[in-house]
């Protein structure tokens, strides 16, 4: 009996080493170990959903030629899910066949499925329609955010947990939560996530919190390995320090260190990047070479960021005002938005050379096809958006958008004015998020979140005045103290002055394919003040490639190229061109339509460029 209890006790103490030393991936106090030989997580981070399918074989190829030996992967609920009980796995989806292709091309997985993953995404991964839930609360241990996560947990089990090394597969690990340490402490309900993902894998668990001590302190969690993020140096010392549960020790791994951060959209925000900075390149350099000389494990993050393509960016709050992420998730990463080697590729590249001591496991740098040129095309009005609007809903006080089963792109809610009001106008609690504010069709303000002082817009409406509101979804917030409540529209009234507005035509208009154009253009001269607009034109291409697309003087929209929601583009930037990958192209006739929230006159062409440009402009709609 006593030494059952030793041996049992011991397996507690040591972790999965020693009561499974023939599983093919476990870890002892110093080392992860495969097939039972020390085994360095030489790590960067990839996100599926973020890359076009067409090039995951292309972007894997290009982190192996780095000298990488381990992807991480966060996986998007929202896209698996997007309404309730509605899978799809297809396309940018097919999980499975990405990390197929990553074991084709010599790479292990650590799956990292949420169901909350942050990475600047839409609420973090988390479906819109969550907001609907009655008696929901995420990330807590409440009946319906587990069920809601147990669903999805299960529906991508099924779909990657053969592909575990357990059954000759890449999956060597898998994370419970994601920086839990930084929003809670409900350790009840990290468990239950934890039990959940045991019953699904076979591989070890991990945790992964800020390198301090209120984080570990909230996200560390018993029988699973807890890791840190950040500063390598910073948070290999705290976990040493704080986290004394011998259940969580392991080998350290640096889950998420950052070569760099995201754009956010801004007149003030330039582009991060390290190219031709030879002190950050250095800085990494050193980094990345104390990890490794420490036998310690580390993933780059990013490794390659790629786009939030559509409506997909989240928002950061920050200092009380909406920061959001512009669709290039370029990250200014090793491998660019366009999968192309930066200075930091290079840079990392000679790092892991050196430390393996011979370049001989590390393959050639693929050579890429040239990005091309699109020669200046024009665009022509095809039809406005408030001519193409969907059945609405009438509705005494306005709703939510997820109220009516949308989750992204516009809604508009349009009022008939009864009775002469006058005062400042609020659209709902808070503007959520950017509020163009049209009476009788003419733009006459707009409130906007991203302000830490939206503009007040003062308005002076006679009996039969229409007033309309077209509310723009920038993102919801995936971190920050504003990420629990993610309605967007209008939540609340919308009041004038102390006048509550009541009955409005609502138009959900999540804008999944742009609308047909007009035979004949009818919708108002493009100006200042004119309701939005989508042009339309096609473009040939000798040479099918990868290139960069730009709107020269276009304020703020988004744009579909056969089909495809590349993203928005904002005059603002820092972000002032849109990736156009060249396997949504053909040669000849590709259809292109872009919208025009704000439409100028002057502005009608569009380009493709090879070498794309960042900067900043000054905002028209600043408060
Ligand atoms: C972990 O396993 C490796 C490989 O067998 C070994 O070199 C190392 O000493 C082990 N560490 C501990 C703490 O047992
Ligand atoms: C590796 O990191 C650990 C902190 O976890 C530290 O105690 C140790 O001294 C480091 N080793 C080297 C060789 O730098
Ligand atoms: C941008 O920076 C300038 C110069 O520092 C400053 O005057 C201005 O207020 C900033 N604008 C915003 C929107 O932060
Ligand atoms: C490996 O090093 C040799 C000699 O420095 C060089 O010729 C070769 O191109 C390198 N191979 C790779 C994959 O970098
Ligand atoms: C909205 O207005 C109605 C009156 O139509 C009022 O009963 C209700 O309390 C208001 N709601 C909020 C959130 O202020």
């Amino acid at each position: 009996m006593r030494s059952f209890w030793l041996l049992t006790s011991l397996a507690a103490i040591l972790g999965p080493a020693a009561s499974a030393d023939t599983a093919p991936f476990t870890y002892n106090r110093t080392d992860f170990l495969l097939h039972g030989k020390p085994y360095q997580m030489i790590g960067g981070q990839m996100d599926p959903q973020r890359i076009p399918n067409e090039y995951w074989r292309d972007r894997l190829s290009m982190a192996r030629a780095m000298g990488l030996n381990t992807i991480f992967s966060y996986i998007f609920w929202n896209d698996i899910e997007p309404s309730p009980g509605t899978w799809d796995f297809t396309g940018q989806n097919d999980i499975k066949k990405y990390f197929q292709i990553a074991q084709e091309e010599g790479l292990n997985i650590v799956l990292r499925p949420g169901p909350y993953i942050c990475g600047e995404r839409e609420w973090g991964g988390f479906p819109a329609w969550l907001s609907e839930v009655p008696g929901m609360a995420v990330r807590t241990n409440n009946k319906p955010f587990l069920d809601a996560s147990k669903a999805y947990l299960e529906h991508l089990a099924e779909e990657v947990a053969p592909l575990q090394v357990t059954n000759g597969g890449p999956i060597l690990m898998v994370q419970v939560e994601n920086e839990y340490g930084s929003f809670g402490n409900d350790h009840i309900y990290v468990a239950a996530l934890r039990d959940m993902l045991k019953s699904q894998y076979e591989v070890p668990l991990y945790t992964n919190d800020g390198g301090g001590e209120s984080y570990l302190a909230g996200g560390q969690i018993t029988g699973v390995l807890a890791e840190t993020d950040g500063d390598p140096k910073t948070g290999f010392e705290a976990r040493d320090k704080f986290v004394t549960d011998p259940t969580s020790l392991g080998p350290q791994l640096d889950g998420e260190y950052y070569v760099t951060w995201i754009d956010t959209w801004g007149s003030n925000s330039t582009h991060n990047t390290n190219d031709g900075n030879a002190a950050a390149l250095k800085s990494i350099q050193d980094d990345v070479a104390w990890v490794l000389t420490n036998k310690s494990s580390i993933s780059i993050y990013m490794f390659h960021g790629g786009t939030n393509m559509g409506f997909q960016n989240a928002g950061l709050w920050i200092d009380n005002a909406l920061s959001a992420v512009t669709s290039s998730y370029d990250y200014g990463a090793p491998l660019d938005e366009s999968g192309r080697p930066t200075d930091a590729y290079h840079a990392i590249r000679e790092t892991i050379i050196a430390h393996l001591g011979d370049n001989s496991t590390v393959p050639d740098i693929p050579v890429k096809s040239p990005m091309i040129d699109i020669p200046t095309f024009q665009l022509k009005p095809s039809v406005a958006l408030f001519d193409a609007l969907p059945e609405p809903a009438r509705q005494q006080n306005p709703t939510n958008m997820e109220a009516l089963g949308q989750s992204y792109g516009f809604i508009m809610y349009r009022h008939k004015v009864n009775t002469a009001v006058k005062g400042s106008l609020k659209p709902g609690d808070v503007p959520r998020d950017r509020v163009l504010v049209y009476v009788n069709g003419e733009r006459v303000g707009v409130v906007d979140r991203i302000y830490m002082v939206p503009a007040t817009v003062t308005l002076d409406l006679k009996a039969g005045d229409v007033l309309e509101l077209l509310v723009e979804n920038m993102g919801r917030i995936d971190y920050g103290p504003a990420l629990v409540e993610q309605r967007k529209g209008v939540v609340g009234n919308v009041t004038i002055g102390d006048n509550v507005l009541l009955d409005w035509v609502t138009y959900p208009l999540a804008l999944e394919q742009p609308p047909a154009p007009q035979a004949k253009y009818r919708g108002p001269a493009p100006s200042a003040t004119s309701t939005p607009i989508f042009y339309t034109g096609s473009f040939d291409v000798e040479t099918i490639g990868d290139t960069f697309l730009e709107l020269p003087g276009w304020v703020k929209g988004n744009v579909w190229v056969n089909g495809v929601n590349l993203g928005r583009y904002w005059i603002i930037g820092p972000q002032q061109s849109l990736y156009l990958p060249g396997c949504y192209l053909k040669n000849k006739g590709n259809q292109i339509t872009v919208l025009a929230l704000e439409p100028l006159a002057e502005a009608t062409s569009a380009v493709g460029i090879s070498k794309r440009v960042w900067g900043n402009n000054p905002d028209p709609d600043a408060p």
